[in-house]
């Protein structure tokens, strides 16, 4: 039994913001299953704090710079086996709403202090000195905010193998040099090749300069994030830690996203019985003040409102589109210059266009079940979750040919429709125009029901289950301790 110590600073369903929560709160029970001891660490944020349920204190801890002792309690993720603990800090987390931002929208003015936090209680912990008596084999971090737990451990010896995942190479956290000093990070890991970025201290290069095998989140990433294209300055060292680097693709939690047992559909559907879905779709044209229109079909999207995931692209695609009998129902949160045009675009074309700004879990479902196809006209893309999501749901996910997106979702054309293999849309160009054709080649399929069936079930039988992407991160485990055992046996006593 592998013994894996998750860091991560969300895990749905105590807290989320993104796909980084689907992803730690889907992964660590689906190894569980698999048969590995997984623990997850998470700072004692108020709202997971509330989730959570009934918690005891199992450590308390005194951790430099921080004055005050730090509270370490033990819980479980709600609906699974999987051991949980909390920072319980107030000082840092016990802030309601969003984990990274203000009620303005803007940064934490102490996020380094925050997620520094996180990292100094992973160490310990995977060192064994918490008093739990628990030591992982494996200490595996996710994004910039656990970004120092791979650098810290990495002036340990013995210590457990890392690794770090990258869920987004664009959130680098990225802090002044007077937080280093501030946080009293050791002297040795402020260099070019350690945590120093252009004079600057990143967290993300702790786990790409530091863990002993980075990952991503799709094969396509993996090579792109290599490109300076995609690479966002951090290029140049991926490309010289190549040899520890790969891509997973994620997977999805079929208790959270099925639509035959989705507690959130007005109606369920299967493959074999798609009849269902057309009464989702009445009840979500109607939930959302549009036509009950069967037959005009309708274009959903959930999103981060962020120039990520080109909803600028969607936005000025929107008047050739709005041309064409198509609804539209977009669900999303983010930049206020791009919820404010979607506003006034629904407020001019309330027929058409239904736009809810915040942030709604039940709803997200409700579109990827409700809608006929699913838009994700991403600049760039690590996975994506919810063209996954719609695949399983029989929404034909329309989708930008980059990261996870071209690992996951098949034009439709001429060939993969005769092969069998068609489940989607996707364009290459990162422009408007672009994402209007491949739409308006969705409305032709679209008028041609029975083909259209034949690739919403082919979407649907895809099989993006965590059981091959868990079994992935284990043969990676497996090689870790596999080198480790070899070191151990090399060096002499
Ligand atoms: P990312 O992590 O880049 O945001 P993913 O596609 O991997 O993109 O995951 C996004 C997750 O967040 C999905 O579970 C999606 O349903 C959810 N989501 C995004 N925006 C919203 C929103 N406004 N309301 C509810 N869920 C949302
Ligand atoms: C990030 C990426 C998204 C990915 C998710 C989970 O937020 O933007 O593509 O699916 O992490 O790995």
């Amino acid at each position: 039994m592998r013994k894996i110590l998750f860091v991560a600073s969300e895990a749905h369903p105590l807290i989320k913001t993104g796909g980084l929560g689907d992803v730690c709160g889907s992964l660590p029970p689906a190894l569980t299953k698999l048969g590995d001891d997984v623990r997850l660490l998470l700072p004692g944020y108020h709202d997971a704090l509330q989730v959570a349920g009934r918690l005891r204190r199992v450590a308390q801890l005194t951790l430099p710079p921080f004055a005050a002792p730090v509270n370490l309690l033990e819980g479980k993720l709600p609906g699974t086996h999987v051991k949980c603990w909390f920072i319980d800090f107030p000082a840092a987390y016990d802030r309601p709403g969003n984990p990274y931002l203000n009620t303005h929208g803007q940064d934490w003015h102490d996020n380094a202090s925050r997620f520094a936090l996180l990292a100094r209680v992973a160490v310990v912990i995977a060192l064994d000195h918490a008093g739990l008596s628990w030591r992982p084999d494996v200490v595996h971090a996710h994004d910039w905010q656990a970004g120092l737990v791979p650098a810290l451990l990495s002036t340990h010896t013995p210590r457990p193998a890392t690794v770090f995942t990258i869920h987004n190479l664009a959130y680098q956290g990225v802090f002044p040099h007077a937080t280093f000093q501030s946080l009293t990070l050791p002297h040795e890991l402020w260099s070019m090749a350690g945590l120093e970025f252009y004079g600057q201290l990143s967290f993300i290069k702790g786990g790409i300069a530091y863990a002993d095998r980075v990952t991503t989140v799709s094969p396509t990433y993996a090579r792109e994030i290599q490109t300076s294209e995609f690479g966002h300055g951090l290029d140049g060292l991926l490309r010289h830690r190549a040899a520890v680097l790969s891509g997973i693709l994620n997977g999805i939690d079929d208790k959270v996203w099925n639509p035959g047992r989705d507690p959130h559909l007005p109606a369920h559907y299967s493959r074999q019985r798609l009849a269902g879905k057309a009464q989702c779709k009445a009840h979500l044209q109607t939930e959302l003040g549009l036509r009950a229109e069967a037959s005009v079909p309708l274009l959903g999207m959930v999103s981060r409102l962020v120039d990520q995931k080109g909803i600028d692209l969607l936005i000025a695609a929107l008047p050739v589109l709005l041309q064409q009998p198509i609804q539209l129902a977009i669900l999303g949160s983010g930049e206020h210059r791009h919820e404010a045009t979607l506003r006034a675009l629904a407020a001019q074309f309330p027929e058409q266009l239904a736009v809810q700004i915040g942030y709604n879990e039940s709803l997200a479902h409700r579109i990827i079940a409700g809608a006929d196809m699913f838009a994700m006209p991403s600049r760039f893309e690590p996975c994506g979750l919810t063209q996954l999501y719609s695949l399983r749901y029989g929404t034909l996910p329309v989708v930008h040919h980059v990261g996870g997106l071209v690992d996951t979702v098949v034009d439709c054309n001429d060939l993969t429709i005769e092969q069998g293999t068609a489940t989607g849309f996707s364009f290459q160009a990162t422009e408007p125009e672009a994402l209007q054709q491949a739409v308006l080649r969705a409305l032709l399929l679209y008028r041609k029901p029975r083909r259209w069936r034949v690739v919403m079930r082919q979407g649907m039988q895809q099989d993006y289950s965590w059981m091959h992407s868990a079994a992935a991160y284990q043969e990676l485990y497996d090689e870790l301790l596999a080198a480790a055992t070899k070191f151990e046996a090399l060096t002499p006593p």
